[in-house]
């Protein structure tokens, strides 16, 4: 199995977001993770639709929008216009089923992400619906925090039942993710690996993404 890493821009030097992107387009990164936070739903609040726009006329590879914002379904058109793909949190949307069914009509694949706290299981009625599932391995809201271990287990619960039902959903993990990390998630059924300051904080960001990349080779 091939794995997917999207190293998140938050980690990454915000006057400089052409050489960021040129790097990232020269590398083996597949995606760019791309993190909106609102201040209400998270502590901290990033960026918005201005910021992602410039990065899209920079970057060719697709752009993996973590929604960190209260009712991501008012923006639902304005990032597929954007030309993004987007993560919705379980806990931020009230009618999940609605929200997807949007996702899909605007011609994108729905990923949904849980925090921490909240148990795969949850997902059990709409699992069928999903093109991934993003677990979150810190709280949201900062980059730099250590990664909890517990999301191991989530992975492996997840893994499981997306097996059971034959299904291809990808799962991504975010947060505290180094090539250590990694390869554990890995090991546990993800396939997506974010990873913000263990990339965009490296000496050789070409480097740190070929650890990653190379976390199948352990499987
Ligand atoms: C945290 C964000 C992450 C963050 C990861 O809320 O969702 O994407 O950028 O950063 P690291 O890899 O430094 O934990
Ligand atoms: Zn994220």
């Amino acid at each position: 199995m091939s794995i997917i890493v999207s190293p998140s821009v938050l980690a990454a030097d915000f006057a400089h977001l052409d050489k960021e992107c040129s790097m990232i387009e020269a590398s083996q990164a597949d995606w760019l993770h791309v993190d909106v936070m609102d201040g209400v739903f998270v502590p901290n609040i990033s960026m918005g639709s201005p910021v992602i726009k410039s990065l899209r006329k920079h970057l060719s590879k697709p752009l993996d929008v973590h929604l960190m914002i209260v009712d991501p379904g008012r923006y639902v058109n304005m990032f597929a216009e954007l030309g993004a793909n987007i993560n919705v949190h379980y806990e931020a949307c009230t009618h999940l089923d609605r929200t997807i069914a949007q996702i899909k009509e605007a011609g994108m694949k729905p990923a949904v992400t849980l925090n921490p706290h909240t148990p795969v299981e949850l997902l059990e009625d709409i699992l069928d619906e999903l093109f991934m599932v993003l677990l979150m391995s810190v709280n949201p809201g900062f980059g730099g925090q250590s990664f909890i271990p517990n999301t191991l287990k989530k992975i492996q619960r997840l893994k499981s039942a997306i097996d059971r039902r034959g299904l291809q959903t990808h799962i991504e993990v975010d947060g505290g993710i180094n090539a250590e990390t990694g390869r554990q998630c890995v090991e546990a059924g993800a396939d997506v690996l974010v990873a913000g300051s263990y990339v965009f904080g490296s000496k050789d960001p070409f480097e740190a993404i070929n650890s990653l990349k190379a976390c199948r080779a352990d499987r």
